[in-house]
C-alpha cells in the first residue's frame, strides 16, 4: 500500500463523523484533499464548511461545497485535519503546508479535532519533522535568534508567504519532550504569529491509515 493510499483511507474514514445539516471545519494538505473529495459526496446533506486555507477553499468551492467565514460560525462539531507528526498524547506538529495559523483558529472553534494521517506520522517524540513557526516578516531575525536559544536550528522557508502575508521559520533538531511548555514559550516571542505545535489543543480522535486498514483511537 502506498503512502497516498493510506492517506486516502484515513481521509475517507473521517466521513462517518460528519453529521447531516452541520458545518464542518476543514484543514489543509494532501490527506485533507482526500477528505474533501469524500465530503463532496455529502455536499447536499451538509450546510458547508469553514476552511483553514485558500487552497482548501478553492478545492471545496470547485466541488460545490459552500465555504463559510469563520466569523459567521459560533461553533463547529468537528475539525478534520492532517498532521506532520503526532505522538501518543495526540500532540501534533503541523504547518508543513504553511497553513498553521488558520488551522489553529478553526481547530479552536471546533468541539472535536479529528486527525487523519498515514502511519509515517506516528512518533514517540515530536521534533524530527522541522517545527514550522509563522512569523511577522520584520521579526524574522529576532525570532530566529530566540529559537536558537530554545535549542533549535531555525531555517527560513525561502519563497513562502502564508495566506496571512507572513514568513515561515522551520526549526530543525528539536526533541520536543514537553510540547505544551514549548508551545507556550514560542508563542510568547514577539513577532511570532503561531507555532505549529498543537498541544494545548491537540487531537481528540486519530484515524491512521496503515497497510492493515485504518486504526481508530480516541482520547
Ligand atoms: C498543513 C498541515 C498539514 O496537515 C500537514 O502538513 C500534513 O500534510 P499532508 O496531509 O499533506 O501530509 O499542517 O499546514
Amino acid at each position: 500500500m502506498t503512502q497516498d493510499e493510506m492517506k486516502k483511507a484515513a481521509g475517507w474514514a473521517a466521513l462517518e463523523y460528519v453529521q447531516p445539516g452541520s458545518i464542518v471545519g476543514v484543514g489543509t494538505g494532501s490527506t485533507v484533499n482526500h477528505f474533501i473529495d469524500a465530503l463532496a459526496t455529502m455536499k447536499d446533506e451538509i450546510k458547508g464548511a469553514v476552511s483553514s486555507s485558500v487552497a482548501s477553499t478553492e478545492r471545496m468551492e470547485e466541488l460545490g461545497i459552500e465555504v463559510f467565514d469563520a466569523n459567521d460560525v459560533a461553533s463547529l462539531d468537528i475539525y478534520v485535519d492532517g498532521a506532520d507528526e503526532i505522538n501518543g498524547e495526540f500532540d501534533m506538529i503541523k504547518g508543513g503546508g504553511a497553513a498553521l495559523t488558520r488551522e489553529k483558529i478553526v481547530a479552536a472553534i471546533a468541539e472535536k479535532f479529528i486527525c487523519i494521517v498515514d502511519n509515517t506520522k506516528d512518533v514517540d517524540v515530536l521534533g524530527q519533522f522541522p517545527l514550522p513557526v509563522e512569523v511577522i516578516p520584520m521579526a524574522r531575525s529576532y525570532v530566529a535568534r530566540e529559537l536558537l536559544k530554545l535549542g533549535g536550528d531555525p531555517v527560513y522557508r525561502e519563497g513562502v508567504i502564508t495566506d496571512n502575508g507572513n514568513i515561515i521559520l522551520d526549526v530543525h533538531n528539536m526533541q520536543i519532550t514537553e510540547p505544551k511548555e514549548m508551545e507556550k514559550a514560542i508563542n510568547a516571542l514577539a513577532g511570532v504569529v503561531t507555532v505549529g505545535l498543537f498541544a494545548a489543543r491537540g487531537a481528540d480522535v486519530l484515524l491512521m491509515g496503515t497497510p492493515e486498514g485504518v486504526v481508530k483511537k480516541a482520547k
